[in-house]
């Protein structure tokens, strides 16, 4: 019974095991198998080189003549251990280091086919999932006891056996104008220019701006009774939008669910909030999430009941903003500090989380970039008085060794702009506005 081992491994652990303790007694002992993987096999391999670093743990189920030591490609779980003298207490310093290297590990040019990381020094374990480029929380930081040893590990388990196949996607940002809708609607195309299965959500019934850019009629009532009525699958509600791209003469495909108007009719929040829970859309995405790579939800903005919609189902949120809109940088912290933890409690998944933030649709000056990484360190500093690290969120690139403040741009450009008008996402009229957001595809999303 792994349950067993798992707890008499875990109960014959001193409290202060350096790494090589827990290794030894833990994770080779009892952690890897319960984990599915078998060491007699071949299936794990020690002190990995991940291209990035080496993970001490890199493991994979074998295939018909494909023993994983033999052959050490395509790991599919890397595990970074660490002894119970490291705290990985979620907010301590050498957590988020842990967090920091996990991530590096699983982006290394060896371990494009790994889809998990886990965490672990015995005391906590944390699970993360990667898609293609995006590494996000696949649950919190779990505490581990001889009581709920056996629990932890199956959840664990289960979700690395049943990977999701979606990554589900707010566009969210407090401030409006600053591109929401354009960005959900342009990725989207050149997603699925790329090959990626893509739904498109909006979520902003109010303004309707994603639905009439594609020229696609309004629901009629069918997403408010999927999200309302347990018995109605949000399914029924998909319309497709296709265009046939005339360079390559091949037709181009995303399904969409429109704004529904029978939400605007509800302006009464406190009714629409005794219909709507804020997971309400992220229960009824789940059973679509298999038959997708990315599921992109357009939101509006303010944190009113459909922004907490789009956010809480979200795996990540990315934030467009405006250099020279100082609002919409602070709101874009003020959702990290509190709007993104909140749905964090709510999920108790470790999600959302927010990816970096980018500026989007206006022309940029050198001197005018400098104001604005100014005007964020200001920001950051703030943030870092009330105890948030928004440095990742604002300034990925930067480390102690390279001060890089660089933060990934969308240019301004007419065509994206009169796009709206067309009915056509500019990314397929356009090379361009297309190179832009191919662009955007590969800087967050695209290995
Ligand atoms: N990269 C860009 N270049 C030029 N115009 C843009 C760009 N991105 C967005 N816009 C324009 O800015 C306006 C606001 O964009 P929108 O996506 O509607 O913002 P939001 O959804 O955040 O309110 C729209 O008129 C849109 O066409
Ligand atoms: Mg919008």
């Amino acid at each position: 019974m792994p349950s067993a081992s798992l707890q008499v491994a875990l109960h014959d652990l001193p409290d202060g095991a350096l790494e090589a303790v827990v290794d030894l007694n833990f994770v080779q002992r009892s952690l890897l198998e319960a984990l599915g993987f078998d060491t007699g096999k071949g299936e794990v391999c020690p002190q990995y080189d991940t291209g990035s670093g080496d993970v001490d743990y890199a493991v994979r189920k074998n295939s018909p003549n494909d023993i994983f030591l033999r052959t050490q490609s395509n790991p599919y779980l890397l595990i970074e251990l660490k002894g119970r003298d490291v705290s990985l207490s979620e907010g301590s310093a050498s957590y988020r280091r842990a967090v920091r290297q996990i991530k590096r590990y699983l982006l290394g040019s060896h371990c494009k086919t790994a889809q998990w990381g886990i965490i672990t020094n015995s005391v906590h374990i944390q699970l993360f999932r990667k898609h293609r480029k995006v590494v996000h929380p696949a649950t919190p930081c779990l505490a581990i006891t001889v009581e709920n040893i056996g629990q932890v590990i199956a959840l664990v388990r289960d979700k690395i056996e049943q990977p999701v196949r979606a990554l589900t996607l707010s566009v969210y940002n407090n401030k409006g104008g600053v591109g929401k809708t354009t960005t959900t609607v342009n990725l989207a195309a050149v997603l699925t220019l790329l090959g990626q299965e893509v739904l498109v959500v909006d979520c902003d019934p109010n303004q309707q701006d994603l639905t009439s850019s594609l020229g696609l009629p309004l629901s009629e009532g069918a997403v408010f009774q999927a999200l309302t009525d347990r018995n109605v699958n949000l399914r029924t509600a998909i319309k497709p939008f296709s265009i046939t791209y005339k360079a390559l003469g091949k037709e181009f495909k995303f399904d969409v669910i429109p704004a529904d108007k029978k939400f605007i009719d509800s302006v009464d929040e406190v009714q629409l909030r005794q219909q709507l829970k804020p997971d309400s859309l992220q229960r009824n995405l789940e059973s679509l999430k298999s038959e997708y790579d990315y599921i992109l939800i357009d939101a509006p903005p303010n944190w009113r009941i459909f922004s907490q919609l789009a956010v809480y189902a979200a795996d990540v949120v990315l934030m467009p903003t405006k250099h020279n809109n100082l609002f919409s940088l602070e709101n874009a912290a003020l959702a990290m500090k509190e709007f993104i933890p909140e749905a964090q409690r709510a999920r108790e998944d470790g999600r959302p989380v927010a990816l970096p933030v980018f500026f989007n649709g206006e022309r940029t000056t050198p001197s005018q970039i400098e104001a604005a990484q100014l005007a964020i360190t200001n920001i950051l500093k703030q943030a870092k008085k009330d105890g948030f690290d928004l440095m990742p969120h604002f300034f990925p690139r930067y480390t102690t060794t390279q001060k890089d403040l660089h933060i990934f741009e969308v240019p301004s450009y007419a065509n994206i702009a009169s796009a709206a008008f067309s009915r056509i996402p500019a990314t397929y009229r356009d090379k361009t506005a297309r190179d832009y957001y191919v662009a955007l595809a590969k800087e967050y999303f695209l290995q």
